[in-house]
């Protein structure tokens, strides 16, 4: 499925099972103390689509309970060339006023996105606000944000699968491949 247009796999399915195994057992001993059961569980915001697989491996993962909320935005760019403007397509209908808050991203990269996302979740004045990415790109970022948990530091390459996509295809691979083309994506995404 899809071989021939992968360049090479970056992170297979167990790399990525042992990365979220750790970050899990850091944020459950994190928040254990903070976050109980019910009203104060920890909130996992999800950015729909791509990281719908990583949040749900480590909502498994996590030994505290936890409220799963999704939201959908949408970032039109390039991969080299993030235009930084964010489109809200589904915001989030719970109050997260007092709660604590985990935004759960599958790719920092300029870090535009989640400068929108931080800014547009701290109006609602959660007792406390971190975020935990699967991937950070090792490249310039055009806003300086402050990412708690970080799965993997990768090249600045396109990456697809485990829920990233190009164009909406490979989100359904289980592990994270380098994209044969390499090539600038100029389609929305
Ligand atoms: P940023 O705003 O430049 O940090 O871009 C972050 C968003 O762009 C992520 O939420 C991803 O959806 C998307 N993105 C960034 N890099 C990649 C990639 O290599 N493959 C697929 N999507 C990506
Ligand atoms: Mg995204």
């Amino acid at each position: 499925m899809y071989d021939a247009e992968l360049a090479r796999v970056l992170l297979t399915e167990q790399q990525i099972r042992n990365k979220i195994d750790e970050l899990a057992e850091q944020l459950s001993r994190d928040f254990r103390e903070r976050c109980r059961d019910g009203a104060d569980a920890l909130v996992l915001v999800g950015v729909l689509k791509g990281s719908v697989m990583f949040l749900a491996d480590l909502a498994r993962a996590l030994s505290i309970p936890a409220q799963l909320e999704f939201l959908t935005l949408s970032s039109y760019g390039s991969a080299a060339v993030s235009s930084g403007k964010v489109r809200l397509v589904n915001d989030l209908e719970t109050d997260l006023s007092s709660r604590h808050v985990l935004i759960v991203e599958d790719v920092i990269d300029s870090g535009l996105t989640l400068a929108w996302l931080l800014q547009h979740l701290e109006v609602r004045k959660p007792a406390s606000l971190e975020v935990c990415a699967l991937l950070r790109k090792q490249t310039t970022r055009k806003a300086d944000v402050p990412v708690r948990y970080v799965g993997f530091d990768i090249p600045n390459e396109f990456v697809v699968g485990y829920g990233i996509d190009f164009a909406e295809r490979y989100r359904d691979l289980p592990f994270i491949a380098i994209l044969e083309t390499a090539a600038e994506p100029c389609t929305p995404r």
